[in-house]
């Protein structure tokens, strides 16, 4: 099949694309580098370094693609709290953009790399897709967004829509500046320079820590997944686990130094796991890869 990847040269998108080239598709990647990297290039990709928000040029490069998936972002929370309006060009144009080019290109399958911070504060740490959605600041609202404009195009125009809200996504490639949702970097990042890992507040938030490879996988039984025309799907990515940052410190091994009170304040989730039973049931997806397994292989990559 042919399909585009959007955000194929960032953390997830790049360990997606490798993925769906070993099993045989061909692929297409639009990636502006303000975050991705070059050298996460696949030599068996072809890439195009256009903004996602850029409607002819979208258009241009979805004709006669199977699918789309659609990763590209301004993945960082904190960032959408100093620009609310620059990552909301990214985050909600750009969706509706390929939305929008989707359906001038009768594109089939529409992927959304979506995210669990649609969920917020609740007052059941485990997230299931039923619950109403609590977002705490842009970045969250963006997803949300980006999720109901994917239903409505499903509605409207008969995309098949699938909205994958991942979870607290680690693995080789993760970025490694100083962003929560990529706290196993930053400590990783912080070891290598013999610094102490530093800890927001007691470190007894939790996390559902979910590895790279489990969710390029939910991607591709995604697209695969038979729907009905109009059909729109959300879906739980992430593990049942719970695990603080305390623990994935003691994992990593090392000292750590707590920076108290949390500069994050009221922004800081206290608790959080996936129930994954739809993604299960449906999509036939659970995560395979254990916190302990990830860590393991993360300390055992060369950087
Ligand atoms: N990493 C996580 O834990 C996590 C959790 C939930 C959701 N997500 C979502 O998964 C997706 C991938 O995240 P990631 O962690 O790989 O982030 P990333 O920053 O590594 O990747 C995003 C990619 O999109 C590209 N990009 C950004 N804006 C663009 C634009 N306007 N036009 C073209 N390309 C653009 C960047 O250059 C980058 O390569 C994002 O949509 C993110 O919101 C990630």
């Amino acid at each position: 099949m042919k399909y585009l990847v959007t955000g194929g040269l960032g953390f997830i998108g790049s360990n997606l694309v490798d993925y769906l080239l070993e099993k045989g598709h061909e692929i297409v990647v639009v990636d502006d580098l303000s975050t991705g990297k070059e050298s996460y290039k696949n030599p068996k990709a072809t890439y195009y370094n256009y903004s996602i928000a850029d409607l002819n040029l979208m258009t241009e490069l979805t004709k006669g693609m199977d699918g789309i998936f659609h990763l590209a972002a301004w993945a960082r929370l904190q960032r959408s709290i100093n620009d609310p309006l620059g990552t909301n060009h990214a985050n909600v144009t750009g969706t509706l953009t390929l939305l929008q080019a989707a359906r001038v290109n009768k594109v089939e399958k529409f992927i959304f790399s979506s995210s669990s911070s649609v969920y917020g504060m609740q007052e059941n740490p485990i997230m299931e897709e039923t619950m109403s959605t609590n977002p705490l600041h842009p970045y969250a609202l963006q997803k949300l967004v980006g999720e109901m404009y994917c239903r409505l195009y499903s509605k409207l125009f008969g995309i098949k829509t699938v909205a994958l809200r991942y979870f607290n996504v680690y693995g080789p490639r993760q970025i490694i500046d100083g962003d929560y949702a990529l706290v196993i970097g930053t400590f990783l990042k912080q070891k290598r320079e013999n610094k102490k890992m530093t800890i927001y507040g007691d470190g007894r938030q939790t996390r559902a820590y979910t590895h790279v490879g489990d969710v390029v996988r939910a991607n591709l039984l995604a697209m695969e997944l038979s729907m009905e025309k109009g059909e729109s799907e959300i879906f739980n990515i992430g593990t049942d686990r719970e695990t603080s940052i305390n623990e994935i410190a003691k994992m990593l091994g090392g000292e750590v130094e707590h920076i108290i009170p949390n500069p994050r304040g009221e922004f800081e989730e206290r608790r959080k796991a996936a129930n994954y039973s739809k993604a299960l049931k449906i999509l036939g997806w659970k995560p395979t890869v254990t916190i302990e397994e990830g860590i393991k292989r993360l300390l055992g990559q060369k950087s």
